[in-house]
Formats: structure tokens, sequence, C-alpha cells
């Protein structure tokens, strides 16, 4: 197993420490545009081998022959959110970077599986898939793991319980328009909302939605890293191990939930080929029409950006 992220920054780093030390593959390749970089932080990371109790090998490279015959590319190239920027701000910047990556790793991988970080997510989820003529199984987008980290967290804390006996899913596209669903939602089984009153399961959604510049209005200058990578290595996992894992990912919708050619988060079925099974689970009619709204936004998103991309 080849696992190459590329952006060696924040979440890059972080994913692909992670990766070593879970010993998900046997080379780790972290590319990145500035040089001494991607070096720097790979020799690093090599070094803490001995003591991190893994034998991966980690290369830094800004040279993409360096990621030949990679299976797994986790892309966290591109820009961050800063204070008073959305997700939004960086669509333009975003989707020529990611367009360009998605380029140079498919001269050197033949058949790879793509994993989207970079933001908005369900935006450069599209860009990577149509440039990479992969089949949409194999281009896949990361932000329902951390937007339901983030929900598990919250109802963990509220509940004061173990955070691995919340079981939950945040659907929709990676932004204010993500969809929690409180439906199935539960606490080792039990409907969370026999435990919780409404009014502080509303206050949790809305804290979910706004996860993401809750932390970017604490660091000030980037947004959050140690999440998102655990919540990419844990797709990378499930892929790794063939373990057919449900979890929700950015996927492209073919008529599932009344979307259609819209890539946006619903449950999936990870596997060693990627999205091997989209679950179309009942939604109430408020949460399908959140669903359906929130794919309409990145549509609408893809849309602006088709022509520059083509
Ligand atoms: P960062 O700024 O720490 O790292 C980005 C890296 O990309 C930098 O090292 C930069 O040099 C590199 N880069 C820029 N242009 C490049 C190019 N053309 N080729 C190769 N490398 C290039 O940012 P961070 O915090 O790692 O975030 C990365 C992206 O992930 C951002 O777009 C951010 O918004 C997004 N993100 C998405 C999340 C999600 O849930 N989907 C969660 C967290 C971050
Ligand atoms: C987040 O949700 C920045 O999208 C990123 O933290």
């Amino acid at each position: 197993m080849k696992i190459t992220v590329v952006g060696a920054g924040n979440v890059g780093a972080t994913a692909a420490l992670r990766i070593a030390e879970k010993q998900l593959a046997k080379e780790v390749v972290l590319i990145d545009i500035v040089e001494g970089v991607p070096q720097g932080k790979a020799l690093d990371m090599y070094e803490s081998g001995p003591v991190g109790l893994f034998d991966t090998s980690i290369l830094g490279s800004n040279d993409y022959k360096d990621s030949a015959n990679s299976d797994i590319i986790l892309i966290t190239a591109g820009l961050a959110r800063k204070p008073g920027m959305t997700r939004e701000d960086l669509l333009n910047k975003n989707a020529a970077i990611i367009r360009e990556v998605t380029t140079q790793v498919m001269k050197y991988s033949e058949n790879p599986i793509i994993i989207m970080v970079s933001n908005p997510l369900d935006v450069m989820t599209y860009v990577a898939h149509a440039a990479s003529g992969l089949s949409k199984e194999r281009v896949i987008g990361m932000a329902g793991v951390l937007d339901t980290a983030r929900f598990r967290s919250f109802i963990a804390e509220a509940l004061n319980v173990s955070m691995q006996d919340i079981n939950a899913f945040v659907l929709g596209g990676h932004g204010d328009s993500m969809v929690p669903v409180v439906k199935y939602t539960n606490v080792a089984g039990i409907p969370l909302t026999e435990l919780l009153a409404q009014d502080k399961i509303d206050a949790i959604v809305e804290r979910t939605r706004n996860g993401g510049i809750e932390i970017v209005n604490h660091l000030k200058t980037g947004s959050a890293f140690y999440a998102p990578a655990a919540s990419a290595v844990e797709m990378i996992e499930a892929i790794v191990k063939d373990r057919k894992r449900i979890l929700p990912c950015t996927t492209c919708l073919e008529g599932q939930f009344g979307i259609d050619n819209v890539f946006v988060g619903v449950p999936v079925k990870l596997g060693k080929n990627g999205v091997e099974q989209i679950l179309e689970i009942n939604l109430d009619a408020s949460e399908l029409k959140a669903l359906r709204d929130s794919a309409a936004i990145v549509e609408e998103n893809c849309k602006a950006i088709a022509a520059s991309i083509a």
C-alpha cells in the first residue's frame, strides 16, 4: 500500500503522521508546492519511527513522480479559511489548485482512490472527479466524518458519556447547510431525543454547523486540522482494511434522495473499491428538504466554476 498526501500543511502533515503511526501503508509520500517543507516534515516524521513504533517509509517531495503507483491519494492542498472567510470564498482559488494537483497525480498513478479534503469540499470533490477521469466510486470527499465527529463529541460532553457510544450522521454539503440527522442519532441504541431536551439538541446542532468557524475564530491564522486529519484517516483505514464501514462521505448521487449528478454527503459503505454502496436512508420531510437544499447550493457552486475547470 502506497499513500500520497498532497499538501504538507496542517491537515496533510497531521494525516501523514497518523497514517504512518497506524501503519496503514508501507510508503507515505508527502507532496507540496513549497520547497523544503514536505522534505523537512517527512524526515522529522520518519525520525519519530523508533519511538512512535512504526517502520513506514515517509518521503517528502515537490515532484509528482515520487507519487507514482499510489493506491490512495489524499488531497489537502490549497488555501485554508481565515476569520471572516466562508468556505465558498476559497472556491475559485482552490478549484484551480485542485485541478492542477489532480492532473499531476493522475499522470503517475493508474487507478488510485482520491480522498478530497480541500474546501469548499463538495465542489472540490467534483473538480477532482472531473479532472481525474476516475469512476465516481473512487473520488470521495471527507467532511461528514468530521462534522459527525464534532456532533458526537458535543453530545458526549452534554450527557457525560463515552464518545464511543454516540452514533450519528451529519449529511449534506460541508457548510452552513449541513444536515445533522437527529432521527438517526442514538446513544448505545437509545434515541437521543429520550436523553436530551429539544432545546439542548437544537443548541448542539447549531454548534455543529458552526464547528469549523468556532476553531477558525480561536486560531485566527488557519482552520481546524487535528479532527479533520483523524477523520480523513478513518476513511483511509476503512479502504485499506476493506472494512465496509458505514460513514457519511461526499459522493456523486445519481437520483438517490431525489438528487442527481451532485457531490454531497450521504451515508456510504467504504471498502477497498471506495464507495461500494450509497445507503438511501429514510429521512423526515424536513431533513430531506434540507439535504436537497444543501445539494442545490453545491450544484450552483459547481456550475459557477464548471467553465473555468473545463
Ligand atoms: P494549510 O495552509 O496548513 O496547508 C495547505 C498546504 O497546501 C500548504 O502547505 C500549501 O503550500 C499547499 N499548497 C498550496 N497550493 C498547492 C499546490 N498547487 N500544490 C501542492 N501544494 C499546495 O491548510 P490546511 O489547514 O492543511 O487545510 C488544507 C485545506 O483543507 C484547506 O482548503 C481547508 O479549508 C481544507 N479543510 C477541509 C476540511 C474538511 O472537512 N473537508 C477540514 C479542514 C480543512
Ligand atoms: C472545518 O470544518 C475548515 O472546513 C474546515 O474545520
